[in-house]
């Protein structure tokens, strides 16, 4: 099976954005010490950037969604510079509503009202309004959810929720893009 730095090699271009300087430092550091040549960092509003190509092919989110305070207008672009077809990759933590539909599991109130506190204090804020956003806005290909440990969080036992979902732009259909 190929390996990540061959996958990699196989896309004819990577854009890397991120709104902070110095966390984009690093990846050029890896990048270049890896020698991916079509991998490119820039510093630019998730909300607003568009590739000089025009359109993408594959957009994600890595634990973003969840620090871009206007998350919606960050999926709404994503969908704009999208081919038809194309794809959205997103990973984040969340909470679920307290009444989530059938594909999304159900959490106690004490995960639902505790860790969008706590995450706050990070300027991470937690909704529960991602997951069916990226579901009204695209052909869902993928949702799962599971929980992992937080480091340094002293109640090691009490694991956090996050998801990841793949969603499809539609070429045509009630949730295609609105006019801008
Ligand atoms: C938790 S970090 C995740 C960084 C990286 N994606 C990763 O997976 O390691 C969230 C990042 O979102 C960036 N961010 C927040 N608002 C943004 C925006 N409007 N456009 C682009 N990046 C943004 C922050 O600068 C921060 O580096």
């Amino acid at each position: 099976m190929a390996g990540f730095g061959e996958k990699l090699s196989l896309l004819k271009k990577v854009y890397i954005l991120d709104l902070a300087r110095p966390l984009l430092d690093i990846a050029d550091r890896r990048i270049q010490a890896a020698g991916w040549t079509n991998v490119e960092t820039v510093e630019a509003d998730a909300t607003a950037w568009t590739p000089p190509e025009g359109k993408a092919d594959v957009v994600t989110f890595s634990y973003s969604l969840t620090m871009i305070p206007d998350w919606f207008k960050a999926i709404d672009h994503a969908l704009h510079i999208l081919k038809p077809g194309g794809l959205i990759g997103v990973v984040d933590f969340y909470i679920a509503r307290k009444f989530p539909d059938g594909r999304q599991k159900r959490q106690s109130f004490a995960t639902r009202s505790f860790w969008p506190a706590w995450f706050s204090c990070d300027n991470v804020f937690l909704s529960s309004d991602h997951y069916p956003y990226l579901d009204f806005r695209f052909q869902t290909e993928r949702f799962t959810e599971n929980k992992l440990t937080i480091p340094y969080f002293p109640l090691f036992w009490w694991k956090m929720p996050y998801y990841i979902y793949v969603g499809r732009k539609r070429s045509a259909g009630p949730n295609e893009e609105r006019s801008r």
